[in-house]
């Protein structure tokens, strides 16, 4: 089986090639190398079949001509900071929508199967209700969220009107190595290495959902083998926490004082909760998590304090900035 991965070089894709790259698969990693994306995250792999494509989901004529070699498409490209989508919501509707766009249609015109891999922001909040499942309504709170349901409804009409193969997946946060240090786990390891305030948002009571990244691409693995086409699938841990719980888990672990924490006013349009049931995957194809959290936040902190070489060509004051929606990001 072969695959174009969309999107490799960033955190959760090139998990993904790592994962697969014992298997006797051509794989073609096609990313345009943007922010969040790290050719040195695909350093030490070993799959002789692997070639990376320096380009744009958005290329038509590239996608197409790539899909048409390969026999299913991944995509794990997209711009994924919700931050940064309220800084600058139009390269995300352009990359989110436009970029699948782009991909359906070669996936259409070459009968193909396409893997689109989105989020649980796009439910929206989940404060004070239970947690959503595959049929829950769909209402996403920030710009990010809204351009990532936008593509699973594009995904979804695909399906219906010209009957291509696909899945959608919905997972919760993942954490892991290779993360870039924007986002929230990364960022509270590396402040509090560098002995830097480590911001919270608000009051710090955000209840998240994590999984480690391994579980994630395994999940979609599995799905590739045994999932139903048309179907969506939320995938989750149920590991849930609120942030200030989990900063302050990191500094334990680094042994480092709670006073290291500061409070910054919250992002606009900030979700209290996010909460899914991934009973149907289970119960579906069998899969489950095999990360244990604790144990696997602690293996994460002590990557990053191992692995400074990596972290430290991608840090400056905007990556690590508390409030980085402030920012410019154009
Ligand atoms: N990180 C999470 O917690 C999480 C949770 C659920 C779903 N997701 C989804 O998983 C996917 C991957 O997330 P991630 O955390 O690995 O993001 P990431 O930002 O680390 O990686 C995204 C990759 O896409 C590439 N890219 C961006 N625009 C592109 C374009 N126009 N053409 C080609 N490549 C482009 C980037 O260079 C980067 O390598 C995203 O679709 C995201 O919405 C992420």
């Amino acid at each position: 089986m072969n695959f174009l991965v969309c999107g490799g070089s960033g955190f959760i894709g090139s998990a993904f090639i790592r994962h697969l790259q014992n298997r006797d698969s051509k794989i073609i990693n096609l990313d345009l190398l943007t922010i969040g994306s790290n050719p040195e995250n695909l350093k030490n792999l070993e799959n002789k079949n692997y070639q990376f494509i320096k380009d744009d989901i958005r290329n038509e004529d590239i996608i197409n001509h790539l899909v048409k070699e390969v026999d299913i498409v991944v995509n794990f490209a997209a711009e994924s900071h919700v931050d940064r989508s309220i800084a600058n919501p139009k390269l995300f509707i352009e990359t989110n929508i436009l970029g699948t766009y782009s991909i359906l249609e070669a996936i259409r015109k070459h009968d193909k199967v396409f893997i689109h891999v989105s989020t649980d922001e796009i439910y929206g909040d989940a404060e004070n209700q239970s947690s959503f499942n595959e049929d829950s309504q769909i209402n996403p709170s920030n710009p990010y969220a809204a351009t990532k349901a936008a593509a699973d409804h594009l995904v979804a009409s695909y399906y219906r009107t010209y009957g291509i193969k696909c899945i959608t997946t919905r997972c919760t946060n993942n954490f892991g190595p290779y993360q870039f240090p924007e986002k929230l786990i990364p960022k509270t390891i590396i402040r509090s290495i560098k002995n830097l305030k480590v911001p919270l948002y608000g009051n710090g009571q955000q209840i998240r959902s994590w999984i480690h990244v391994y579980d994630h691409v395994q999940a979609i693995e599995s799905l590739i083998s045994k999932g139903k086409s048309g179907q969506v699938y939320n995938i989750t841990a149920y590991n849930e926490i609120t942030n200030k719980t989990i900063v302050k888990k990191i500094l334990d672990v680094l042994g480092k004082s709670h006073d290291m924490i500061e409070y910054v006013k919250d992002r606009p349009g900030h979700d209290k909760r996010y909460s899914i049931d991934s009973s149907k995957i289970q119960k579906e194809i069998e899969w489950k998590p095999k990360y244990q959290f604790d144990d696997a936040l602690e293996e994460t902190v002590n990557w990053y304090c191992k692995n400074k070489n990596w972290w430290e060509p991608l840090i400056d004051d905007k990556t690590l900035h508390p409030q980085p929606w402030t920012l410019n990001w154009k």
